[in-house]
């Protein structure tokens, strides 16, 4: 039997920068997914997942994207991609728990595609390295949900360190973890809202970057700084030009925030997280009324440092930086703007391992 964990992240700041070659400052967080089971004898696949109650039955043999239960894919889409990678997998009996709440903007797809991928890695005794993994993850998940995704999710949610933010560079991939002051103290505030249009709004807002990017010519916006942009804006259509905006301004903001944390200036890194949400909100819009206040209420209380929407938006979560012993104060605060508001009190975690 094995079992592996794999967590859930928080984008702490560099909001849809990952597919753009740029820059990412995230952690992980101490939930996530637990997936555990045996590899069979024949092609049998047997995936329960325990807190909904639902089985998903299948074959290796005929391996493909189901439509009834979309959780399953996540899944599926791993087991193919290790196929493609010359693995022949087996059959698998398996069960998966999770303790992350879904569709909040942290992750749990990721989670799940990471647990699976190390499951497989260390019942097959395979020796892809820890990126090659993460490229699995996001490969099944482009294949088998849709969703082009960057690798943002799954290097959080792998290499991540506890009590460090996770710096990374996503031309290059070189990964960073970044100690976090330890009266740094996060609260994930779960607004519950959700866009039945995620994944189209998110292929959109990709392909109007890579289009600004091409038009610009460039071979991604991690290339533009914002006087470039600002001087070629005549080449982008309006929303080409909000668009490039954000990613041009979430960059620069990465670069200045790992300054920040370096030194030890949690205000400052506060600050680059409000004018985040603000370009989030006018520049990329792929906010919502509740996130935007959830972000309004933290700013009012003075003690909430920074506050911003975190991952793909369109609804889930807001990340919200403080100094400890200003939690009950702020989580009130958040609580009276959104009542179906649930603030989960989080630090960074280490990242996804075999609890064997
Ligand atoms: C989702 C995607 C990531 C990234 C974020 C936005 O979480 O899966 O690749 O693009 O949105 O930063």
């Amino acid at each position: 039997m094995v079992s592996v964990f794999a967590p859930g992240r928080v984008e702490l700041l560099g909001n849809h920068t990952d597919y753009n070659q740029g820059f990412v400052l995230s952690f992980a967080i101490d939930r996530g997914i637990t997936f555990s089971g045996v590899l069979r004898a024949d092609e049998k696949i047997t995936i329960h997942a325990r807190d909904i109650g639902e089985i998903y039955e299948g074959t290796v043999q005929g391996l493909q994207r189901c439509e009834k239960q979309l959780w399953a894919n996540y899944v599926l889409g791993v087991i193919a991609q290790f196929r493609n990678r010359g693995v022949p997998v087996p059959g698998l009996e398996v069960e998966i728990s999770s303790n992350l709440p879904m569709g909040a903007g942290l992750s749990s797809s990721a989670a799940l595609e990471t647990s699976a991928a190390y499951f497989l890695q260390h019942s097959l005794h395979t020796t892809f390295s820890k990126f090659e993994l993460a490229r699995i993850g996001q490969e099944a998940e482009h294949t088998y949900t849709g969703v082009k995704c960057g690798l943002l999710d799954q290097i959080s949610s792998i290499f991540s360190e506890k009590s460090h933010a996770t710096f990374i560079d996503c031309r290059s991939f070189e990964v960073q973890t970044i100690p976090l002051p330890p009266k740094a103290r996060f609260i994930i505030a779960n607004s519950h809202a959700s866009h039945t249009l995620v994944r189209g709004e998110y292929n959109e807002r990709r392909d109007s970057c890579e289009t600004a990017a091409q038009a610009l010519n460039l071979q991604a916006l991690r290339d533009a700084s914002p006087l470039l942009l600002e001087s070629m804006s005549n080449r982008l259509n309006s929303v080409q030009l909000k668009r490039a905006r954000h990613i041009v301004g979430e960059n620069e903001r990465v670069i200045l925030a790992v300054e920040a944390l370096k030194n030890g200036h949690l205000d400052e890194l506060g600050r680059l997280m409000f004018i985040s949400h603000e370009s989030s909100k006018t520049n990329f819009e792929n906010s919502c009324p509740e996130l935007d206040a959830l972000v309004d209420a933290a700013r009012k209380t003075h003690s909430c440092l920074g506050a911003r929407l975190s991952g793909g938006g369109f609804g889930g979560a807001t990340v919200n930086l403080l100094k400890a012993g200003n939690e009950v104060e702020i989580s009130r605060a958040l609580k009276e703007a959104c009542p179906t508001v649930e603030c989960l009190l989080t630090g960074a975690a280490a990242g996804a391992r075999c609890m064997d």
